[in-house]
């Protein structure tokens, strides 16, 4: 039975050689962790919501491309619902149920599995997993500043930087203006927002021919994002970037619109320099949300990103940043003797209650082998009791790297370990 397309299985390392495109559940966790402290730095506290939300959660608010990626059906109660493919309207949804219960601005992440029905291509799955982050509450730029900088930090956290990636920085507002100014119809605006979002990837021709429809032309469109005039809330998020020292991580580029239809303010998308890669993260300014998820009862500023694990794990593989992994086992307790299988069992329990992490042979087990197998746990060290000569149990430890041995009291075998750490 073959997993279904698009989605991916987590193996630990080391990952078997296999054409089977294999993902390290490691290398997996170490994102997450990384995401997780960075957020925690920044004063971000973690929520979640259910996977499964009602179909009409996205429907009209999230815009026509992620609407056609929706896994959807009727449940057995015929309601109609969907697996989430963004966290941003659950995270309204959640913010405007219980805004009274917490003091503004709310600062709240989250590590959700989200599911699209993409096309295949490279950095696109099926089912990604997104750090997302998101304020509540506060409509100075200040807080899209905070924003982009914990963005720039969860990047630099896993060893990329400067050279490695650059955060473009757009303004849906800018580009709202120009909309009032060439008088494109309101109820039209979406639709050349997403013309804009499609222009590095459509075909000129396409472009010209769709934007003339709206009466504008390629030109005018190249010239306002040439001009790169940035608005002041640009330029306050900007300000407020250099005076931590992260200018040279944002760029300003009204190339960048966002394809999802909630956005109303400044937004951003940081990518790889070399553009290698999609998007890596993306996020931006969404005021009207939490008023529409709310019906009208809740009226809150907002603003977030998602990070995809997809393309950030793509990234930091081919810059050699995501390290080797092991079991991480300080020990590794041979059972040579099947006599003292008793005593050998006493210590690793002695020693997992002390927190160190401890392996042994579940069933006898050949000396050779057992040996291999803590080489290919990459233990630190051996623990081996052995009855001396006097009939006392006594214990070899052994480090596995210097292969340097102590023989030590069998009820000492813990501050061996500890004193061979240090
Ligand atoms: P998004 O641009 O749709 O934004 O996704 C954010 C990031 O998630 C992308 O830059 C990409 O790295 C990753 N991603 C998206 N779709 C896939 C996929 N099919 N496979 C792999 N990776 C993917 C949002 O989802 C917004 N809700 C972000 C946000 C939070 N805005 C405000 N708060």
């Amino acid at each position: 039975m073959e997993r279904l397309p698009g989605f991916r299985d987590f193996y630990p390392e080391p990952l078997p050689p296999t054409k089977d495109e294999l993902w390290s559940m490691d290398a997996r966790n170490h994102v997450f962790s990384a995401w997780r402290s960075v957020a925690r730095r920044y004063g971000f506290r973690e929520y979640d919501g259910p996977p499964l939300e009602p179909l009409e959660l996205y429907t009209n608010k999230s815009g026509e491309e992620i609407v056609g990626q929706l896994f959807n059906f009727e449940d057995k109660g015929g309601r109609l619902v969907a697996l989430r493919p963004e966290m941003t309207p659950t995270l309204a949804r959640m913010a405007a149920a219980h805004e009274h219960a917490y003091k503004k601005p709310l600062k709240w992440f989250s590590v959700p599995q989200l599911f699209r029905y993409e096309k295949q291509q490279k950095g696109r799955k099926r089912e990604h997993f997104q750090f997302n982050a998101d304020i509540v509450g506060e409509s100075d730029p200040a807080a899209d500043a905070e924003l982009i900088a914990l963005l720039i930090d969860s990047l630099r956290a896993l060893g990329l930087g400067e050279q490695d990636f650059v955060v473009r920085l757009s303004s849906r507002g800018a580009w709202q203006q120009f909309v009032e100014r060439r008088a494109i119809p309101p109820e039209k605006a979406y639709g050349f927002f997403q013309i804009v979002d499609k222009l590095e990837r459509e075909r000129p021709a396409v472009t010209t021919q769709k934007l003339a429809e709206l009466g504008v032309t390629l030109a005018e469109l190249e010239s306002f994002i040439s001009s790169g005039e940035p608005t002041p809330e640009l330029r306050a998020i900007l300000d407020n970037l250099a005076a931590r020292g992260l200018a040279a991580f944002v760029r300003l580029d009204y190339r960048v619109i966002r394809g999802l239809a909630y956005y109303t303010g400044p937004v951003f998308e940081a990518f790889d320099i070399k553009g290698e890669f999609r998007a890596i993260a993306g996020g931006g300014r969404y005021d009207q949300l939490l008023k529409q998820v709310s019906g009208g009862k809740v009226d809150l500023p907002a603003l977030g990103f998602g990070m995809g694990d997809v393309v950030l794990t793509e990234l930091l593989k081919s810059r050699g940043l995501i390290p080797r992994f092991t079991a991480g086992l300080r020990a590794y307790v041979l059972i040579e003797d099947e006599t003292l299988r008793r005593e050998s069992l006493a210590v690793v329990q002695r020693l997992r209650d002390a927190g160190v992490a401890v392996d042994y042979p579940l069933t006898p087990t050949k000396s050779d082998k057992q040996f291999k197998r803590a080489l290919e746990l990459a233990a630190a060290s051996t623990v081996r009791l052995e009855r001396g000569d006097d009939g006392t149990v006594q214990s070899r430890v052994k480090d596995l790297t210097t292969r340097t041995e102590w023989i030590v009291g069998r009820d000492e075998v813990l501050a061996c370990l500890k004193a061979e750490a240090v």
